[in-house]
């Protein structure tokens, strides 16, 4: 079977100020989704990719995508909705649609990554495929906490401290069972802030693998800043 990634590109970026939709902010010469989609496909694991994009950007999307495309990998553009649960859930149908009957059975594996974590390196990549391929229904990246976290109460008093050891900061690309993905897709009635966590709510269970630094996410001019570093010295 085949592995199709979704790359959620709708987001507006709000917190990261630049004036225009965050996956179309260039960084060392190519926009954040143009690394992201090239990312996983340079992995060596991922066939085929939907990115998500504003409707007032599909166009544009196209034709920064268009070299990326070839025989071996489908690079399918799709309109994006108000939350990021919409804009994946639009991807998921645009997946399923371009292969008519056969739907998402072309498919053993389907990713879910944030065009945000476009410097994500192919070995998390290859971790989460291989662990769905084992017979996981649903894997994370994860790296452990190093701040110390606290729950707080709607004033903003601490209320409790998890311990720390049994936390993790998860990153993307998630990966699923297409069946389960799909479902928890079906079920979903709510939004949430990852796809693994649509998984829990159907009570299937996700498992986890290492993450890497470099999948940190770019929500901030700071990350960006710091995103401009990691690239210093290498090609545009
Ligand atoms: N995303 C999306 N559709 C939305 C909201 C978010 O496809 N309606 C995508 C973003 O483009 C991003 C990923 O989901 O790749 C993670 O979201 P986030 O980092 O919050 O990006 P933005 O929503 O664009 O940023 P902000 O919240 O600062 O506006
Ligand atoms: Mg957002």
């Amino acid at each position: 079977g085949r592995v199709a990634a979704v790359v959620p590109a709708a987001g507006s970026g709000l917190r990261l100020g630049a004036g225009l939709p965050k996956a179309f902010v260039e960084l060392h010469g190519r926009t954040m989704l143009e690394r992201a989609v090239a990312g996983l496909l340079d992995s060596g694991t991922v066939d085929d990719v939907v990115v998500v994009v504003p409707s007032d950007r599909v166009r544009e999307a196209e034709s920064m995508l268009a070299r990326l495309r070839n025989d071996d990998h489908l690079v399918v553009v799709a309109t994006g909705g108000a939350e990021r649960t919409d804009s994946v859930r639009n991807g998921l149908a645009a997946l399923t649609a371009t292969h008519g009957d056969a739907g998402a059975a072309v498919y053993d594996v389907l990713l879910v990554h944030d065009a945000a974590r476009c410097l994500t390196p192919a070995a998390p990549t290859r971790r989460v495929v291989e662990a769905v391929r084992s017979g996981e229904v649903a894997v994370v990246p994860v790296l452990p906490v190093v701040d110390t976290v606290k729950q707080v109460d709607d004033d903003g008093y601490v209320v409790g401290t998890p311990d720390r050891s049994g936390l993790r900061a998860v990153q993307t690309p998630q990966g699923f069972a297409p069946d389960v993905l799909l479902a928890a897709y079906d079920a979903a009635g709510d939004i949430a802030t990852d796809d693994a966590g649509l998984v829990e709510r159907i009570g299937q269970r996700v498992a986890t693998v290492e993450g890497d630094a470099l999948a940190f996410k770019i929500t901030t001019a700071t990350d960006h800043a710091r995103a401009l570093t990691e690239l210093a010295g290498s090609r545009p």
